[in-house]
């Protein structure tokens, strides 16, 4: 029996699939390898599956519920670790329906697919957007999450509600991670920390959104492997309607000049920085509160920011040519 991985040649679905099948999981990964980035990555991600006989893959969308359905039963899949999703809270502004179908069309795709196949647990990924403009600091699971800022966001929280009444109707058991601003090897080319790392060893400038003055709490993609591989093996037959929420962060916000004074370090090159004003559907600062994860999964994140950017630079120093 499997597992089946959505989203399985993104940044968080290649790492999770590699953490699966290194302790012994047969896992059938999906993802439709859009060009919200460069597919070269995807493919590049993939690649290191290639001679792994536990592991296949489909291209298929995944609001395919038919293709979807089909892969999943073929491979007799025991449990979903959902984390397909069209990511970004600036390119929601641009391209709305890219959410629409991969966030909320997908997501209700998986949960059919869940259903029909009776499947042990499904873990999903939710995000920090869904603390939107609530200001209690530092995030806690039982904060209001109803004013979203960014599409992204709100197409999040929508997955949480969709998985709450699924659980209460169906009795599928549901796991969904918030995840605050992961970061590391093999990452995602539209994030912050990859936009200055290029820009940087070009010698061009880098746009500093409100004027530097923003804060977040970022986390090292290992530490959230371990976080999903320990909800993913939560026992879930304890309760009827079993639906957790979990936030996976580090717990240590930090502003974002402490990670262009990290990037200056590790690069050897000062940043020429050009601060601007605040992009619409960002926030100033996230910052989880983790006690939940380190209670109930036992979640304990390791490496901080300073540690996180060393290992990133040194992944991006070994790549041949850069991802463009
Ligand atoms: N990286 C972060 O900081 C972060 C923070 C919060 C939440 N998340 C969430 O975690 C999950 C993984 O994020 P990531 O950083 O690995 O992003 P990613 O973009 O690298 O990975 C997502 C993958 O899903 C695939 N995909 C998108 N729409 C699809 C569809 N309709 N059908 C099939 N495949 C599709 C993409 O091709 C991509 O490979 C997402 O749900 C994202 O919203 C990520």
């Amino acid at each position: 029996m499997a597992i089946l991985v959505t989203g399985a040649a993104g940044f968080i679905g290649s790492h999770v699939a590699a953490r699966l099948l290194a302790r012994g999981d047969q896992v059938v990964g999906v993802d439709n390898l859009n060009d919200y980035y460069t597919p070269a990555l995807k493919h590049a991600r993939l690649a290191q599956f290639k001679d792994n006989t536990a592991f296949s893959f489909h291209q298929i969308d995944i609001a395919d519920y038919d293709a979807l359905l089909t892969v999943a039963k073929n491979a007799r899949i025991k449990s979903i670790v959902h984390l397909a999703a069209q990511a970004g809270v600036r390119y929601s502004l641009e391209n709305p329906f890219a959410y629409g179908r991969s966030n909320l069309d997908g997501h209700l795709s998986v949960l059919e697919v869940a259903k029909t196949l009776s499947v042990n647990h499904l873990v999903y990924a939710s995000s920090s957007s869904i603390y939107g403009a609530n200001e209690q600091i530092p995030f806690a699971e039982d904060h209001r999450t109803d004013h979203p800022v960014s599409l992204y966001g709100a197409t999040k929280k929508a997955n949480e509600v969709m998985s709450q009444s699924y659980a209460r109707l169906y009795g599928l058991a549901q796991t969904g991670l918030r995840f605050f601003t992961v970061y590391g090897p093999w990452g995602r080319p539209d994030m912050a920390y990859w936009i200055f790392t290029e820009k940087m060893l070009k010698g061009e400038p880098i746009d500093i959104f409100n004027r530097g003055n923003m804060g977040r709490d970022f986390t090292y993609i290992d530490d959230i492997v371990e976080g999903v591989i320990a909800a993913h093996d939560l026992p879930t037959d304890r309760e009827n309607d079993f639906h957790r929420v979990f936030n996976l962060g580090n717990d240590r916000p930090e502003k974002l000049m402490t990670l262009i004074d990290l990037l200056e370090k590790e690069l050897g090159v000062k940043a020429r920085k050009n601060l601007v004003g605040m992009q619409k559907g960002d926030v100033e600062r996230t910052w989880a509160d983790i006690s939940r994860a380190r209670n109930e999964l036992g979640y304990k994140p390791k490496i901080t920011l300073a540690q996180g950017i060393a290992r990133f630079i040194a992944w991006r120093r070994g790549l041949a040519k850069p991802f463009e």
